[in-house]
């Protein structure tokens, strides 16, 4: 047949045994070389016929792509002419240079200063911070209550915003026998871990521009979520009683939200004293503030009864209380929740349907049939002998292999210590050279606003089991011993 076109037929590396189908790969073909300009518009296609045979493939393959393109808009068809390339105004020729588009400047103020956790299964688990024993998860019977809940699983509509009332009654259960606090299962919001929570917190109480008082040093996650939502972080000094009121007072005294995590500050593991708390209390009050209690690892106290909660202290509903399944089950499950006051269950619930909407109904249910049938607990308390067991090999490996000016002091709580390090020391240079060594230990400068006051690393012991820990320390000491300050 005659070819009433000035192009050549062009060539498509097609493939007959790909999971695509030949049609499909046509189409995508040519629209690729109409987006690329190998095509331009008013070109004649040589007819359905002669493609058929160039591409050894039927007539009809060819007609599929060709009138998917026709009815989009990519082609026209001209009477007595065939098919030809439409003029698209807008259609974009170059390859979008992608280093022109920025995100906004409220969003540019994000950044981590230190690379993204490694997600893979590392190596070896020395030193990760805040990652629980995933090896003594309880795997098989995670998975045997999955595949129960999933039998029986009659959720299908949506559900409510703030969470499937079976794991709101669990938590409650479990916060009033964990915590000493009653609190009605309605007030529980269930959220994609803490860091959701700390995200609607800041949405639901302040307007863009609010301070927010920050330990300082402080947990990273939550100086994220703030600056998303266009607070401005105001760091806050801690003495030996914990985050220091006074100075925020002098400071910052137009503050309406407090960050705190007083059990067991993250990251230097101080426990806020009495005192100090009902001061903070006392603040909240004559402010009308805020005050976001993040209680991340409570379980994990050693050797002495828990501390009781700034939220079983408040009896002016000033206190949000924020809790985590990441640390006690598993950092992937994604949930965790926060403890509202009852007159501000309807603005989370409105948060959340205009964000999430809700969350996963399945992994809700196995949690809460987790807790409900007391696994919870068993699991809870073995977690906790074996991060003692843990602690005691890191401190005494810590002791055989570090020399006597990088050393951690024991603690009496959490999942981590802090090996502080003198002036002998570089920490970005212990932490590059560890980091290169395969140990996935943190460095301490990004916790703090500001200029850090000290150097360290934080050491993460819940995680690796004893061999990883004591070949992690031995590592960590030849690293240590070959680097003195200035190398
Ligand atoms: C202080 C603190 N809070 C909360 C969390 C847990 O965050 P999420 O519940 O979002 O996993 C962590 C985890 O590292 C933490 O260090």
């Amino acid at each position: 047949m005659r070819q009433r076109s000035s192009i050549p037929i062009f060539a498509l590396a097609l493939q007959p045994n790909a999971a695509t189908p030949l049609f499909k790969q046509i189409d995508q073909g040519i629209r690729h070389a109409i987006h690329t300009g190998r095509l331009n518009p008013g070109q004649v296609l040589p007819s359905s016929r002669a493609l058929a045979t160039e591409w050894c493939v039927s007539r009809h393959t060819v007609l599929e792509a060709l009138d998917q393109l026709l009815a989009e808009g990519y082609l026209e068809s001209k009477p007595r002419s065939g098919l030809r390339v439409a003029n698209v105004p807008h259609l974009s020729r170059q390859p979008t240079s992608h280093a022109a588009l920025l995100p906004s400047q409220r969003h540019q103020k994000l950044h981590l200063p230190q690379e993204p956790r490694v997600y893979p299964p590392p190596h070896s688990w020395a030193f990760a911070v805040g990652v629980p024993a995933l090896d003594e998860f309880p795997k098989r019977l995670w998975q045997t209550l999955t595949k129960r809940c999933n039998r029986n699983l009659s959720h299908l509509h949506y559900q409510s915003p703030t969470g499937l009332p079976e794991l709101q009654r669990a938590i409650a259960g479990y916060l009033q026998q964990a915590r000493g606090f009653v609190v009605s299962p309605e007030q529980i919001i269930i959220t994609n871990g803490s860091q959701h929570a700390l995200s609607l917190a800041a949405h639901v109480l302040l307007e863009a521009g609010n301070t927010v008082g920050m330990e300082n040093p402080g947990y990273l996650g939550a100086r994220l979520a703030f600056l998303q939502s266009g607070l401005e972080p105001v760091p806050v000094p801690l003495d030996a009683d914990g985050f220091d009121v006074a100075h925020l007072r002098r400071h910052a005294p137009q503050t309406k939200l407090v960050y705190i995590s007083p059990s067991h500050q993250f990251p230097t593991g101080i426990t806020m004293s009495l005192a100090r708390r009902l001061t903070l209390l006392e603040w909240a009050k004559q402010q009308q503030a805020f005050i976001l209690e993040d209680d991340y690892d409570f379980e994990y106290r050693y050797n002495s009864k828990p501390i009781a909660a700034l939220r079983s202290l408040d009896d002016s509903g000033r206190v949000l209380y924020i809790g985590t399944f990441s640390k006690v089950l598993f950092p992937a499950l994604r949930l965790g929740y926060i403890v509202v006051p009852p007159s501000l269950i309807e603005a989370f619930w409105m948060a959340i349907l205009a964000t999430t909407r809700h969350l996963p109904i399945l992994e809700q249910k196995v949690t809460a049939t987790f807790i409900e049938e007391g696994h919870f607990a068993v699991h809870v308390r073995a977690m906790k002998n074996l991060y003692l067991e843990r602690q005691a090999v890191l401190l005494q490996a810590a002791e055989q292999h570090l020399p006597e000016t990088a050393q951690c002091a024991p603690s009496q709580a959490g999942m981590h210590l802090l090996l502080r390090l003198g002036q002998n020391h570089s920490e970005t240079q212990l932490h590059d050279h560890a980091r290169n060594a395969g140990l996935l230990l943190e460095s301490y400068a990004p916790f703090w606003l500001g200029t850090p006051a000290e150097q360290g690393l934080l050491l993460g012991y819940a995680a690796p089991n004893e061999k990883a820990i004591r070949e992690g320390m031995a590592s960590l000491g030849t690293i240590i011993a070959s680097n003195p300050r200035g190398a």
